[in-house]
């Protein structure tokens, strides 16, 4: 078996102070905007570890009263954060806790953007590759594609997760036929507003050897945050070598957060002229949220249309092509996992697929 990469050591990244789910979305966006992943703490007793190696801490106005009761030690760096309406420019509170700026939203966007930017030259781990897979349309083979990366990065002793991003996806597990297996799905991952512990993130999912599957499972139809999807491919970035990321067509906030993060994104399109009208429709809406887009095409093509005619179609790159594989089809109805046996069109095209994003450099990177 080939041996495992070793990780780098942690890094330091900005700290998020609050509790109030819409300032953490709005600061998690301008985050990802200055290139910086972020630490999240809900209020001072989640943040005093971290508080004084941060590089910058972001006290929500929320959470002022608290850090100041908190005791929190004088650190350089420190802003107080929230919307205009929430900050009162009354008060002293952002001298009584050390802050040196207050940042009032929404004016404070690109000033914040800045400071992020800042930090994310300050990094120096979190290494893992992540990939996110979306469908051109309904049933394109996103899901099996994303399944088969997963299987076939888990087969070569990368520790991986697979990330199944679309609420109505029916289940990534299924497409494992791991839906037996015990372990944390979403809806119990996520408190009410949206945070995710990351230490426990691994140890509580499903698992089988290297792979590490974070799935929907058959209840009521939940909301995704996007601070869990944040918070998760954070975990994730650090503790794994691979993420995959199985996203759906229509974007939710939870899914433009993943795309954002992704270090690559594919895009399955069959080898249809419909199939081709309908993606163009999907990347219009993904493309600007994609530091790198590239199509894969799946046969068969009834009219013969070929994969560079669906690329050059979308203005995408081809990245590359899949026959078509009935008895891929099979196994999956006997809950086999594609790729499962390293054979066929789609474990050569993960493979891969794979081999080319070790070339990117990890977006956290320095
Ligand atoms: N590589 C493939 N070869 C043959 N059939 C496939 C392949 N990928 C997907 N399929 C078929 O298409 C169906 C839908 O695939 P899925 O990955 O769930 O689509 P999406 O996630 O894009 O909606 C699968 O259940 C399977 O029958
Ligand atoms: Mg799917």
């Amino acid at each position: 078996m080939p041996p495992r990469t070793p990780l780098p050591p942690h890094r330091r990244l900005p700290l998020l102070v609050t509790a109030d789910g819409e300032l953490l979305d709005e600061l998690l966006r301008l985050a990802a905007a200055g290139g910086t992943e972020v630490e999240l703490a809900a209020d001072p007793a989640a943040a005093r570890a971290r508080w004084a190696p941060a590089p910058l801490v972001l006290v929500g106005a929320d959470q002022a009263q608290a850090c100041l009761r908190a005791r929190l030690p004088r650190r350089p760096r420190t802003v107080l954060v929230g919307r205009s309406g929430d900050l009162d420019p009354g008060t002293e509170i952002a001298e009584l806790i050390g802050a040196e700026h207050v940042a009032a939203l929404p004016a404070a966007e690109p000033w914040l953007v800045d400071r992020f930017g800042e930090c994310s030259g300050d990094q120096s781990g979190g290494t893992a590759r992540v990939v996110a897979v979306l469908g051109g349309r309904g049933g394109a083979g996103a899901s099996v594609l994303a399944g088969g990366l997963a299987v076939t990065a888990a087969r070569a002793r990368l520790r991986t997760l697979l990330v199944d991003a679309d609420p109505l996806g029916g289940g990534l597990d299924l497409v494992l036929g791991w839906e037996q297996l015990e372990g944390l799905r979403w809806p119990g991952l996520t408190d009410t507003d949206g945070r995710v512990d990351p230490p426990s993130l691994v140890r509580a999912l499903p698992s089988r050897g290297d792979l590490v599957v974070l799935s929907w499972d058959r209840g009521d139809l939940q909301h995704l945050p996007a601070a869990a999807m944040a918070a998760t491919v954070d975990a994730a970035r650090r503790g794994r070598d691979v993420v995959v990321l199985d996203l759906p067509r229509y974007l939710d906030d939870a899914a433009v957060v993943a795309l954002q993060a992704a270090d690559r994104a594919l895009l399955v399109v069959p080898a249809e002229l419909r199939a081709t009208a309908a993606a163009a429709r999907v990347v219009a809406v993904v493309a600007p949220h994609c530091a790198d887009l590239a199509v894969i095409v799946r046969g068969p093509a009834p009219g013969r249309l070929k994969a560079s005619e669906v690329a050059r179609a979308l203005g995408l790159p081809l990245a590359g092509t899949l026959r078509p594989e009935p008895g891929l089809c099979r196994g999956l109805e006997r809950g086999e996992a594609p790729a499962a046996d390293g054979k066929g069109p789609l474990a050569a095209l993960c493979q891969r697929i794979l081999d080319g994003l070790t070339d990117v450099p990890a977006r956290g990177a320095a």
